[in-house]
């Protein structure tokens, strides 16, 4: 069987192998296969790869081996569950800059003689690629607050924007007409790498999980377009996976938030006057603060108790103590259910991923709409570290910029109890009416730590 034969069967089986995955990342009981399946599809891809005919040494594809698994493996190990958003960004960065390398090593060797398939395919990568690569450095910026989060805005920025993907589109376009313009090719560079900086600008830091799934999907195509220009079957099919998937997984959370997608990429969400951060507002109802003893006696006598999980349970990494609690609740009778909001947390799946990682069985957790309706006959809703996903002003206020989104009606709760730190806002910087509630409690501190001293005082 001649080499070639084998790379195609390696990248055949590859591709199959990420359709696995993909399918298998759907639900978060095949979650863990799928990844597997997508791991050693990756392994066939790189083997397939390095027995092509093309490579002439192997030292510098070595030394790249070696260096970027060392850098993967210390990132995988040291990289916390709540930083995951700031890390695929980074490495979308420079999935974007492989591509734009690529590109640009393409056209340096063959520019000129190229055809009009593979002069437009590097032009799409290398526009493409740039952009991604900004861009993805942009999301990592403001999500890890080395730019400001909020969305920053200027008179006529949509139509500059528009303008200048129009630009590059048609200089994209003379370039397929004249490979042999080096200028035009440049341009191409510049142009993406610019696009990637100013069609991030404009978004807030709470938007950019869907800033990163588009991003994802730009960095498939533009691995597609990588496939086109190299001949590579895998990355042409993979390239197209990563780029559909990603732009799916975009709308759904768009969706999930009552946003169009235009909406998130348009519409500057979160430049809003700034809220105050806590909900004494002066002159309103002051928050209900309780102690633990009160807390606990009320989840003593609870027959029914569904635990809302959000952002906060991770920042805590509270999910073994709610397991426990959990446990210690069963075994004086009540019954525990988990309601799990599309979007709690900060990307999709987040509190899934979490729950289960404390072994909590699946069969406990519930989307909002199979569990909503069974807040009104609920003794205790125990809010752990969410916000947003719990605020009644998504239903009663239209001013706000979360009205329209689905939330939990854990007021609707004999009595809700809320865990967090202080009565700061959530994610999108708007203040909370459940604080103040009359059958709201707020235990104030640390999610981890106040759920272990209710086990512990419920054991008592
Ligand atoms: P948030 O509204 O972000 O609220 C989380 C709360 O957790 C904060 O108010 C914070 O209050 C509290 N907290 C932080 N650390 C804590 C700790 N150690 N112990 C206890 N509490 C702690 O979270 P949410 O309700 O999960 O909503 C998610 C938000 O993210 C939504 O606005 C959603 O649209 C947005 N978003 C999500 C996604 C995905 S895919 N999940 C994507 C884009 C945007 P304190 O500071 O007072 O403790």
């Amino acid at each position: 069987m001649g080499t070639e034969l084998v790379v195609q069967l390696l990248y055949l089986a590859a591709a199959v192998l990420f359709i696995g995955g993909l399918m298998g990342l759907g639900n978060p009981e095949t979650g863990r296969r799928g990844i597997l399946l997508a791991e050693v599809g990756m392994l066939a891809a790189v083997v397939g790869t390095l027995l092509h005919h093309d490579i002439i040494t192997y030292e510098w594809i070595l030394v790249g081996l070696v260096l970027g698994s060392a850098i993967g493996t210390v990132m995988a190990l040291k990289i916390p569950m709540t930083k995951m958003p700031e890390r695929i960004a980074l490495s979308h960065a420079f999935g974007g800059l492989a591509v734009m390398l690529v590109g640009i090593t393409e056209y340096h060797h063959r520019g000129a003689g190229m055809n009009t398939l593979h002069i437009s395919a590097t032009g799409f990568e290398v526009l493409l690629g740039g952009l991604t690569f900004t861009g993805s450095l942009m999301a990592f910026g403001k999500l890890q607050g080395f730019i400001g989060g909020k969305p920053f805005v200027y008179r006529g920025q949509n139509a500059s924007n528009v303008t200048l993907i129009g630009v590059s589109l048609a200089v994209l376009a003379f370039l397929v007409y004249a490979p042999a313009t080096p200028a035009a090719f440049w341009f191409l560079v510049a142009g993406g790498l610019l696009l990637g900086v100013l069609l991030v600008l404009p978004i807030g830091g709470a938007d950019m999980p869907v800033v990163i799934c588009l991003l994802n999907s730009y960095a498939g195509l533009a691995a597609s377009a990588t496939g086109f220009a190299l001949g590579n079957n895998v990355l042409i099919i993979c390239g197209a996976l990563d780029g559909g998937s990603g732009f799916i997984l975009g709308m759904m959370m768009s969706k999930a938030m009552n946003r169009s997608f235009s909406n998130v990429i348009f519409g500057a969400f979160g430049a809003t006057p700034d809220a105050p951060g806590a909900t004494t507002a002066a002159g309103g109802p002051a928050p209900n603060e309780a102690n633990l003893d009160d807390a606990v006696e009320i989840l003593r006598s609870a027959r029914t108790v569904i635990v809302v999980p959000g952002y906060g349970m991770a920042v805590s990494q509270a999910q073994h103590a709610v397991r426990d609690l959990a446990q210690a609740l069963k075994r004086i009778g009540s019954e525990v259910r988990y309601a799990i909001h599309p979007v709690a947390g900060r990307m999709p799946g987040h509190m899934n991923v979490l729950l289960a990682e404390a072994n909590i069985p699946y069969d406990q957790l519930f989307d909002l709409d199979d569990i909503n309706h069974e807040f009104s006959a609920t003794d205790v809703a125990l809010v752990v570290g969410a916000n947003d996903v719990v605020n009644p002003a998504a239903k009663t206020n239209p001013q706000s910029p979360i009205y329209g989104m689905p939330v939990f009606d854990v007021e609707l709760a004999k009595t809700t109890i809320v865990l967090k730190r202080s009565l700061n806002a959530g994610f999108a910087g708007i203040e909370n009416e459940l604080f103040v509630k009359p059958n709201t409690m707020m235990v104030l501190g640390d999610a981890r730590k106040t759920l272990t001293a209710f086990a512990a005082k419920l054991k008592e």
